[in-house]
């Protein structure tokens, strides 16, 4: 189906208020639904589930050490809009088909807080899963200022909630961020960039087995195949088209100043390798968890599902051109494979006006942050963990953590303030952009290895250090085919069992998620 590009303007989510205050802490409450939604000027409006009641959802801004409460209701129908596979875990028969669950990703968080996958519940809480505890989530917002984004959990739903429509953004603000200068109000923008593939009527396509494309797709459509659950999960969902904050290819009307974007890629498998024509650069200042240490000029940034990039864009000196955020990302990331049609190579326009409407006196300072670095040479442990690849039940392809399932036992355990390094050793042949619940942490380096990671043959070459602009915290990583990813992290402060997993959302629904324990310090 034929789209025209940039002809709507990209929308802003709104920032959503508190309904009241509960013992002096402010009381939020969202309700996920069911809607239709304009996502192109040329498309019928479009079946999505979104916070209340907008797709993406509306942008929660916090302070630093200032808690709130969430209660997230669902009021969602009883089935789901999306071709649910039974097969996988947690989305069995006698399961509930729409179930719901709110994480916030890169939050750090009490584990009843945290959207187990099992803590789902169903409209009006008439069903919740054995992991549930509590309707009304405290987030305590101990952290420092940066972009988190927050979306559903579901075990084994996980990929059709998000790509429904549910995920918002979650920006911590604090003093320090305060006195950079940075551009703010209209001049700084969250841009979720996520893809999706319709159907002439508009609504969703998602396909129901692998093969099965969107339309106009060759005609006769793929027999199903009879090998496999009807529906079934995919190995990794690609859309056709590309949308920022909800509409496909949209363009921003900016200013001839600095602008300040949050950019986060939402989407369910696809990486964005992103450049701006004519060679524009960006100014990378933060990543997953916060502020650099220095602003990064960069001509490219690569996101994976998950990550974010907090970038600063300079149209001072472009008055009255036109820019194009391009995306070249191989897909599946690194090798292709896919082919990368001309449509997915264009994420947004941005149109330069003429002239500024004040002056702009925001600065990029030279120093942004002053960044803890964790040491690897204090005696920490070292654990070795393996992205394997198997086959389930069908045939198809499953990707596994340390060659184990969702609720295998044993879990990793680890204590409250220990520091740990890991090292994930990739044997697959794709990028998986692995996630780590409660915690932010440092990339120490990667390197190319050869052999089994558990046995004797195993060589490892030398490290490489991580890209400039991956030098501050992170909570979602790159763990490259054929290299082992090391990354240390400070566990706690909070004790009980996270998740953690790939963020390729058809691969985290298909096994590759697994729990850990936080446990109480010893000493
Ligand atoms: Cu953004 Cu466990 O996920
Ligand atoms: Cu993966």
């Amino acid at each position: 189906m034929y789209l025209e590009k940039f002809v709507d303007p990209l929308p802003i989510p709104p920032v959503i208020k508190p309904q009241a205050k509960c013992k002096g802490i402010p009381f939020y409450k969202v309700t996920m639904k069911q809607f239709k939604q304009k996502l192109h000027r040329d498309l019928p409006p479009t079946t999505v589930w979104g916070y209340n009641g907008i797709y993406p959802g509306p942008t929660f801004e916090v302070q630093r050490n200032c808690p709130i409460f969430v209660k997230w209701e669902n009021k969602l129908p009883f089935e789901h809009l999306l071709p649910v596979d039974r097969t996988v875990h947690g989305a069995e028969l006698c399961q509930p088909s729409v179930r719901t669950v709110v994480h916030l990703h890169g939050g750090r968080v009490r584990p009843e807080d945290d959207g187990h996958p099992e803590a789902w519940f169903t409209q009006n809480f008439e069903n919740v899963g054995t992991k549930f505890v509590h309707k009304i989530y405290y987030y305590p917002n101990c952290q420092r200022a940066t972009t988190l984004w927050y979306h559903d959990h579901a075990l084994g739903i996980t990929r059709l909630n998000v790509y429904a429509g549910l995920a918002g953004f979650y920006l911590i603000r604090d003093e320090e961020e305060q006195k950079l200068k940075l551009p703010c109000g209209k001049y700084e923008i969250p841009l979720v960039i996520q893809d999706r593939s319709f159907y002439t009527n508009g609504e969703l396509f998602y396909p129901t087995q692998p093969g099965h494309e969107p339309p106009p797709a060759p005609q006769p459509p793929p027999p199903v195949d009879p090998n496999l659950p009807n529906p079934s999960v995919v190995p990794e969902f690609f859309g056709n088209t590309i949308l920022v904050n909800g509409k496909v290819w949209p363009y921003l009307e900016v200013e001839p100043r600095k602008y300040r974007f949050r950019i986060l890629n939402g989407s369910n498998a696809r990486f964005y390798r992103m450049r701006l024509s004519s060679d524009l650069s960006f100014v990378q200042i933060g990543t997953d968890g916060g502020f650099l240490e220095k602003p990064v000029t960069v001509s490219e940034i690569t996101l994976a599902p998950g990550e974010r990039a907090d970038v600063i864009i300079d149209f001072s000196s472009h008055a009255g051109q036109n820019f194009i955020l391009t995306n070249d990302a191989p897909t599946p990331f690194p090798d292709g494979g896919i082919p990368l049609t001309p449509d997915l190579m264009n994420v947004m326009q941005f149109r330069v006006k003429s002239s500024v409407s004040e002056p702009d006196k925001s600065q990029i300072p030279e120093t942004l942050s002053c960044l803890e670095r964790l040491n690897p040479n204090d005696d920490v442990m070292i654990r070795k963990m393996t992205l394997v690849e198997s086959t389930d039940e069908f045939g198809r392809l499953k990707l596994l953590l340390n060659n184990m399932h969702w609720d295998e036992l044993p879990i990793t355990q680890t204590y409250n303030g220990t520091i740990e390094i890991w090292e994930m050793f990739n044997t697959t042949v794709d990028t998986h952009p692995i996630h780590l619940h409660l915690v932010q942490f440092q990339i120490l380096n990667r390197a190319k290895f050869t052999g089994d990671p558990n046995s004797p043959d195993l060589e490892v070459g030398p490290p490489q250090p991580p890209d400039p602009n991956e030098m501050g915290w992170k909570d979602t990583v790159r763990a490259n085919p054929g290299e082992v990813t090391r990354i240390i992290a400070r566990f706690g402060p909070f004790t009980g069992i996270y998740p953690w997993h790939c963020h390729l959302l058809e691969h985290e629904d298909h096994e590759m998620m697994r729990l850990y324990e936080v446990l109480p310090n010893h000493n």
